[in-house]
């Protein structure tokens, strides 16, 4: 009976508890399978107070081909600023006269510590300070023509490189008439999921993703508030410092500790591995937050080398707060916001929990060498006003050259920004192409000249010289342009395209008056106008300076004049006088689409409508893809660039990265459009098709289901990008969650099944995978005749389509399956 009872319990216990199984024992440690210890130069295997054995020379001469090399020793112990436990390390050194490579067998691949230590020890035959040599992996230079110049200290550096074959080689390449010298090596394995693929990119904010495909150099690990750990306290044998000399506003921390017991990790994402307990267990944050200053930032200051992008990552843990929900902060890198009120409690549920955050800050970003990361109060009205911070790494990220020092590929080749000989090469370019266009441009004046209009002089006109020479398709226009004068500007092009003369742009906007703006784009800001007639216009005024402002006023001119659509926004005119790029459009009372899904005060909108939007937008789009004369593909999906008017009839708009693509073409293009609506496919492969356009609305149609941005760095990670997301939880089978609560309740099922059986099939990986606009289009006016008929609304039948609402749910859904086959 009671060996019974047991047996029924344990299995009780493993069907409720599966992952008590599953859950590692102790996840504070971790055994690194490829474990290459070297104390080169030394005699003798080096025990560390820490319990890692350093191989000797001998142990290790079948891991390196070398022509000559030469091992050094000090005789007394040196002192410095090296943790003592890693200073035996120092007391040796090996020397090579000749390029040197140590190949180490990988037994798994994947990422890999590789820790250098230097240390140029005084030497009566070699001066190791004159020492000037690079350190390459197969596919990574590590050190190009470095020395150590000061002879006091080492130099340790420390780098997170992914290997991916069975062999990983370190190869020493002295200088010409040098030589290399190194101390002490390790090669040893990292988690794989210490470093995940994506990060937050800040300016502009989006999710940055191939950080897999990067190696790194630590510079900088720093404990905020705490002691130094030492390689023994840390489970990855990693150092990491205190912060007081990167602190630049001492007087307003306060530091606080607890014990390091009470650190929680949450049992996803965030382990040991990450930080040690340590870390999490000493925080900084702000002193005499209401009394001293109602307001300041912490902030915390590092040098870094200025063209490369840089991994941060901060680590929080809450351990200040007596209750959830208190603490609120921003997180700011180099000036640059990159978290908004970030809400601990909601990250990790829990107080005293270990929460981490990367970020990637792009080398434009830093200007002036140094990385400036902040964390301050926000201006919620809600919890205690204070900002922490626990620890901050910063990992320097390899660049094009697939090097973390300088820009010479492993190969030797110059991958960096132009040298002189191309540079020379270029000059010539742009001086024929000069020459070249002078010609033109003045054989166009002389024609022009002969033609001119009666009161030409009162235009300074920007495009009429540059238009011409770029997209001959204007010219038709440009040939009424000369017709039109001063006071007759508003003579109607062939197209239909008004010139208007600046003046009445600028008495239309009151002057570009600020109150007046009601969008910004890429491209300039956007003014509420008022014609004299009374008619009300949108007034797209560009920033003039710029070539990429430049660029898409002529493409927006150039696409708009040919298309005329029901759901295309319509361009009314335009106005190019002294340099002055402005198009005016019809006025769009409703305003973007997203406004009205979330973030305003705007009524919710109802699943029909929302239907009944998408239908517009994807009508337009299926116009573009294949109703003009040139198919052509947007780039720049997404709900602010769906406009609504007065009876929220669904405009699509913005066309100033959209492109000609010939239907199942595809185009090979620098990557342009907005995150989070971005194709991957067109990312990874700068190839465009119209099936990138596809994706983007794909996303699109889960911001109308779900009403929530589509990059929300607010979110856990996983939930960052919507598109994942959604994704991820669709195939959960618990979509469900994230549909709008303001929806859910009253949507009709089989509509919604409908939608969201087409708005994933456009997220589909594969380009090819994915619908035509057609087929999107389709389902969509199928999603909302199922809705209607739910709602027992009787409209006329829409030509456009043929569905006829059947209530045998399995037919209808054959019907979709036998389409989807097309
Ligand atoms: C150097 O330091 C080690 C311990 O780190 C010690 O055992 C040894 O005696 C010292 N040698 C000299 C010459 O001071
Ligand atoms: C290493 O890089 C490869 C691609 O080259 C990638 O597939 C793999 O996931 C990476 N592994 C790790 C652990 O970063
Ligand atoms: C070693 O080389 C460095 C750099 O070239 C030089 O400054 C230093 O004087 C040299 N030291 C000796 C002892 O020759
Ligand atoms: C904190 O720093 C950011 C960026 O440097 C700045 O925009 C913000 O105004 C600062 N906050 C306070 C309270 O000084
Ligand atoms: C922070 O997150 C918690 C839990 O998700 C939530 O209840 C709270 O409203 C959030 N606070 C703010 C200011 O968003
Ligand atoms: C960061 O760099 C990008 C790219 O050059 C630029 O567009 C952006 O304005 C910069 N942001 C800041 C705050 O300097
Ligand atoms: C970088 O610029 C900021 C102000 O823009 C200044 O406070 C800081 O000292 C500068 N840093 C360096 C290293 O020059």
């Amino acid at each position: 009976m009671g060996l019974d009872n047991k047996g029924i319990r344990l299995i009780f216990i493993f069907v409720l508890h599966p992952f008590l199984f599953t859950l590692p024992k102790c996840n504070s440690s971790f055994t690194p399978l490829v474990n290459y210890l070297l104390d080169c130069g030394s005699s003798h295997p080096t025990q560390l107070t820490d319990g890692r054995t350093f191989k000797s020379d001998r142990e290790t001469t079948s891991l390196l081909a070398t022509a000559e090399d030469v091992q050094i020793s000090l005789d007394s112990n040196l002192s410095s600023s090296v943790p003592s436990s890693l200073l035996p390390l120092y007391q040796t050194a090996r020397l090579f006269q000749e390029e040197s490579t140590y190949s180490f067998y990988i037994s798994k691949t994947g990422r890999l510590w590789v820790r250098l230590y230097f240390f140029p020890l005084s030497n009566p035959s070699y001066n190791l300070t004159a020492a000037v040599f690079s350190v390459q992996t197969n596919h990574h230079v590590l050190l190009h023509e470095f020395s150590v110049r000061n002879s006091d200290s080492p130099v340790f550096k420390e780098y997170l490189v992914n290997v991916s074959d069975s062999r990983f080689s370190l190869k020493f390449k002295p200088m010409k008439n040098s030589f290399a010298f190194i101390n002490a090596i390790e090669v040893v394995s990292a988690p794989d999921n210490l470093i995940s693929d994506s990060a937050i990119a800040l300016s502009p904010l989006r999710e940055f993703k191939g950080l897999l495909l990067s190696a790194f150099e630590v510079s900088y690990r720093i404990n905020v508030g705490g002691p130094t750990i030492t390689p023994g306290d840390d489970a990855l044998a990693r150092t990491w410092e205190t912060d007081g000399s990167y602190n630049i506003f001492p007087q307003g921390s306060e530091t606080l500790s607890v014990s390091k017991k009470s650190i929680k990790y949450p049992h996803t994402g965030v382990t040991p591995l990450i930080a040690p307990n340590l870390v999490y267990a000493s925080v900084v944050h702000m002193k005499d937050a209401k009394v001293m200053r109602p307001n300041f930032n912490l902030s915390w200051m590092v040098n870094v080398e200025r063209s490369y992008s840089y991994l941060i990552r901060m680590h929080f843990c809450d351990i200040l707060s007596k209750s959830l929900n208190q603490l609120y902060f921003n997180v700011y890198i180099n000036g640059i916001e990159g978290v908004s009120a970030l809400n601990l409690s909601s990250q990790t549920k829990a107080l005293a929990t270990a929460f981490y955050q990367d970020f990637v800050l792009n080398a434009l970003n830093i200007t002036n060498g140094s990385i400036l990361v902040q964390v301050g109060p926000t201006n919620l009205q809600q919890g205690t006003v204070d900002a922490i911070l626990n620890g901050i790494e910063v990992m320097k990220i390899s660049n094009i050259a697939d090097s973390l020092d300088g820009f010479f590929s492993v190969d030797g080749k110059y991958k960096g920004p132009s040298s002189i000989t191309t540079e020379m090469k270029i000059l010539v370019y742009v001086g024929l192409v000069l020459a070249v266009t002078a010609m033109l441009l003045l054989v166009m004046i002389c024609m022009r000249w002969k033609k001119r209009p009666q009161g030409w002089e009162k235009h300074s006109r920007f495009s009429s010289w540059l238009l011409p020479v770029h997209s001959p398709r204007l010219c038709s226009s440009k040939s009424s342009w000369r017709g039109s004068t001063a006071s007759s500007s508003h003579k109607s092009t062939k197209h239909g395209k008004r010139f208007f003369p600046f003046s009445e742009m600028r008495e239309a906007t009151n002057n570009f008056d600020e109150t007046r703006v009601i969008g910004v784009g890429g491209f300039g800001k956007v003014y509420l106008g008022t014609l004299k007639d009374g008619t009300k216009v949108a007034i797209k005024r560009g920033s003039g300076n710029s070539e990429q402002g430049i660029n898409e006023f002529r493409t927006e001119l150039e696409m708009l004049s040919k298309l005329r659509h029901r759901h295309l926004v319509s361009l009314m005119g335009f106005c190019d006088e002294n340099s002055e790029m402005v198009l005016v459009y019809e006025y769009m009372a409703n305003g973007p689409f997203r406004s009205h899904l979330y973030g305003f005060d705007l009524p919710c909108l109802s699943w029909k409508k929302r239907l009944e939007i998408c239908i517009g937008a994807a009508r337009g789009l299926h116009y573009l893809h294949t109703g003009a004369a040139q198919s052509i593909t947007h780039r720049d999906v997404k709900t602010t660039n769906i406009l609504l008017d007065e009876n929220y009839i669904a405009k699509v708009s913005d066309f100033g990265l959209s492109k000609a693509v010939p239907e199942k073409a595809q185009v090979s293009t620098a990557v342009k459009g907005s995150f989070g609506y971005l194709d991957p496919e067109y990312y990874r492969s700068q190839q465009l098709t119209q099936k990138s356009d596809i994706y983007s609305f794909g996303v699109v149609l889960f911001e109308v289901l779900c009403a929530r941005p589509v990059i929300c760095p607010t979110r856990p990670t996983e939930e960052i990008n919507l598109a994942e997301w959604a994704k991820k939880q669709h195939r959960r089978g618990v979509l469900n969650e994230e549909i709008d609560p303001h929806i859910a309740a009253t949507m009709n099922l089989q509509s919604q099944s409908v939608f969201v059986q087409i708005s994933e099939r456009c997220l589909a990986d594969c380009g090819v995978d994915r619908p035509s606009m057609g087929d999107v289009l389709w389902h969509l006016e199928y999603a909302l005749r199922l809705e209607e008929a739910a709602s027992r609304i009787d409209e006329p039948e829409d030509k456009s389509t043929s569905i006829v609402t059947n209530e045998d749910n399995s037919v209808l859904f054959s019907e979709i399956d036998n389409l989807e086959e097309r």
